[in-house]
């Protein structure tokens, strides 16, 4: 029964779950390696905590206070404003915009830079691995 179950559970899990392409795939089982050496308990990545990284809000690098959401808005569904520059920011979410998480030299960039927007340091192998496996299910 319990094995009914857990086989039940886990095809609904794949079904939600959004794929990423292969190069990206790559990239993510690199961050669980990483993850999984810097703490051995680490089992796997996890949508809610990546959201929690993308919502709460942080002394930012300017002292203001700021989350991911401040340019990116919590519609990822819908477009951002970068707030230094207030140029528009085309929809995260790759259900709105195919060529999101599609480049891992564009995402390792931009996650270095945002998280050093928002933590005021570079996100750690667990965060990145978390707050893009958030990002790839919207
Ligand atoms: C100061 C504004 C700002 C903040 C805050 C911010 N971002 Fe961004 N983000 C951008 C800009 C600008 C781009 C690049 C422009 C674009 O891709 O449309 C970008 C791009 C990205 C991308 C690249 C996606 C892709 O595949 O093209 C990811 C992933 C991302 N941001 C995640 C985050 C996360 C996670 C946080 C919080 C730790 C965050 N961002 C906070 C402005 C911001």
């Amino acid at each position: 029964m319990k094995k009914i179950f857990l086989t039940l559970s886990c095809s609904a899990v794949v079904l939600l779950a959004q794929e990423f392409n292969a190069p990206m795939q790559a990239y993510m089982n690199e961050l669980a390696k990483e993850a999984k050496t810097q703490n051995a308990s680490f089992e796997r990545f996890d949508a809610k905590r990546g959201e929690r990284i993308f919502t709460s809000k942080h002394v930012g690098k300017k002292g203001q206070e700021m989350a991911c959401t401040s340019c990116h808005t919590v519609n990822l569904k819908q477009s951002g404003s970068n707030l230094n520059t207030n140029k528009t920011i085309a929809p995260l979410a790759p259900s709105a915009n195919k060529a999101r998480l599609t480049d891992v030299a564009e995402v390792q960039k931009w996650l270095r830079r945002n998280f050093n927007d928002v933590y005021h340091r570079e996100g750690s192998a667990l965060e990145k691995g978390d707050v893009l496996t958030y990002l790839i299910n919207q």
